[in-house]
């Protein structure tokens, strides 16, 4: 990879109480690259989201670890810097798009305002540049959108208006957190085909946070999986859902469909994440997975790196390919001698 965009290395958030809830985080995301991070509700992805985004909640804290962007170590930014990042070299869309924008303004008043403090256009530029944006994000008649009011568009055109804003500086990164979840799933497809253009056309790199291994899988070139907090797993989109290494993986695909693959939602494995705060001694999925031992809880497992940039978090992870569980510890350390 050439000089990534963004570098988080080893972050760890906690929220409330000193409640860890992102442990030891590392990504890489190359220029133009598009990575999806996927699992279950809970798991972390919006806190790592918003830890890059310098938008932390109130209670949430960075208590360790990096973040760089584009070579700028973010970790010790002031809030000045963080305002001054977002939106001119950071974009984000949210699930939520509707909060984000101002009810009393009209959404072309907002795009141009963002454009004239951000990007220093004129009045007059910034007025141009704004129809023009919302015809590029696929907003009918762009001119008379410019003038209406955000409850006066449906949430689809909504989330296009947000994307409109988040790319409007030309940002290094796009981090869209569930940005189509709450849509419906024609105008999904549509948010989602307009993210892939956009890529094309700005040479965006994209961090696309989903529960949807569907929407990755048509989207992103490389895949993070993150359970309890940690990535689990991590390779190509391609290798990870043709050969998925983790345990929690391949639930989260149900291993029997691979080959015949399809559109599925995530919440299927019985029993329930580890809570933010929740201390485990040893593997964070261990006790919803039908391949653990006792070396699983007995100790921190680390990722193993299985070469050409793919990564697990299993002790059991040369068991797992594709055969069935073996169930004793004699036979894992009969696998491991
Ligand atoms: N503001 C908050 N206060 C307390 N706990 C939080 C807060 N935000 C998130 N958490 C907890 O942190 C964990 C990770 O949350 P989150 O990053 O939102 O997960 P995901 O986006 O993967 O669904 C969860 O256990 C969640 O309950
Ligand atoms: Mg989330």
């Amino acid at each position: 990879m050439s000089e990534p965009v963004l570098e988080v290395v080893d972050l760890q958030v906690s929220v409330g109480d000193h409640l860890v809830a992102v442990h030891d985080v590392s990504l890489a995301i190359g220029r133009g690259e598009s990575v999806g991070l996927v699992g279950e509700s809970g798991s972390g992805k919006t806190l790592t989201c918003r830890a890059v985004l310098g938008l932390l909640p109130a209670t949430g804290e960075v208590d360790r670890g990096r973040i760089v962007l584009g070579g700028t170590d973010l970790t010790e930014a002031t809030r000045r810097t963080w305002n001054d990042v977002r939106g001119s070299r950071l974009g984000a869309v949210f699930q939520d798009s509707a909060s984000y924008l101002n009810p009393s303004l009209t959404v072309g008043h907002q795009l141009a305002e963002q454009l004239r403090v951000k990007a220093g256009l004129s009045k007059r530029a910034a007025h141009e540049r704004a129809v023009e944006l919302f015809g590029e994000v696929g907003l009918h008649d762009p001119a008379s959108v410019f003038h209406q009011y955000p409850h006066e568009l449906s949430g689809g055109m909504q989330q296009r208006v947000l994307i409109a804003i988040a790319i409007s500086c030309e940002p290094e990164l796009l981090i869209a957190d569930e940005a189509t979840t709450a849509l419906d799933v024609v105008v999904q497809a549509e948010i989602l085909a307009l993210l892939r253009r956009l890529r094309a056309t700005h040479g965006l790199s994209l961090l696309l946070v989903t529960h949807d291994l569907a929407v990755v899988a048509e989207t992103c070139e490389r895949i993070l999986v993150m359970y309890g907090g940690q990535v689990v797993e991590s390779g190509t989109t391609e290798e990870v859902l043709a050969r998925p290494r983790h345990p929690y993986t391949q639930a989260l695909m149900g291993v029997a469909t691979i080959g015949t693959w399809e559109r599925r939602a995530l919440e299927v494995i019985p029993g329930q994440p580890p809570a933010a705060g929740e201390e485990m001694p040893g593997c964070r999925f261990a006790p919803r997975c039908r391949w653990a031992t006792e070396a699983c809880t007995s100790g921190p497992v680390p990722l193993v790196d299985l070469g050409e940039g793919r990564s697990a978090r299993c002790v059991r992870v040369h068991d797992v390919l594709d055969g069935t569980p073996t169930e004793t510890v004699a036979e894992l350390e009969g696998a491991s001698a």
